[in-house]
């Protein structure tokens, strides 16, 4: 895999989780996250793959059309800032494919709380060196699910898959676009209250 800067799955540095494998199955649970999802998931990362870039014009055009949220992409000037813009795409490229391929392990527990924190003012602007607004509010976290599932859906739908394997693709990957966001709220909540 090409090395993509700034994307430290893995990495024995980074912090572990907060929370442990029995809370993410709690949590799998309680999305009825069975390992059915874990299957639709594989599978959509086989369609997904080379759209990749496509999926992502999607996505940074919405983004782009509201300047309410393209504001956290903002450089000094308080313009969005195109190498920051272009820095992120390359690990949400990557996102996406690890989001149908990777275990979800301790490994994968960390790398969600890693994203979290570089959402919240711990982290934020710090991974590219670029970009000036402090964090994305939480509230933008938990309303992206929406577009962030919505939008997938034709590019599941374009290899000639059954409208029941689709489906069950784009269910899977709505809970775990739920999942991903819930643990990214983690940094913003009161201790003790997650
Ligand atoms: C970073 C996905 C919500 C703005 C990222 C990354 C991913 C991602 C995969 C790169 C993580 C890494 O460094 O490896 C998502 C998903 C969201 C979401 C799936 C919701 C379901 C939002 C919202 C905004 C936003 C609402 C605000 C417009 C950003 C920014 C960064 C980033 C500015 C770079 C943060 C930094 O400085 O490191 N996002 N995001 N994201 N996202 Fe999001």
């Amino acid at each position: 895999m090409q090395s993509i800067p700034g994307y430290t799955y893995g990495s024995p540095a980074l912090n572990p989780s907060p929370l442990s494998l029995e809370d993410l199955e709690k949590l799998k649970a309680s999305l009825l996250f069975t390992d059915d999802d874990h299957t639709a998931l594989r599978q959509a990362g086989e369609v997904l793959a080379d759209q990749v870039e496509e999926i992502l014009d999607v996505w940074y055009g919405f983004v782009a059309s509201h300047p309410h949220l393209v504001f956290y992409f903002g450089g000094p000037d308080g313009n969005p800032s195109a190498e920051y813009l272009a820095a992120v795409r390359k690990r949400f490229g990557q996102w996406i494919l690890d989001t149908c391929q990777r275990p979800y392990d301790a490994q994968w527990l960390a790398y969600q709380h890693e994203i979290g924190l570089r959402h919240h003012r711990s982290k934020k602007n710090q991974t590219d060196g670029f970009g000036t607004a402090p964090q994305v509010p939480m509230r933008y976290i938990v309303a992206f699910i929406y577009p962030i599932t919505a939008t997938i859906r034709p590019f599941l739908a374009k290899k000639g898959h059954s409208q029941e394997q689709i489906e069950r693709m784009h269910q899977a990957w709505f809970k775990t676009v739920v999942l991903q966001a819930l643990l990214w709220c983690y940094p913003y909540v009161k201790d003790g209250d997650f």
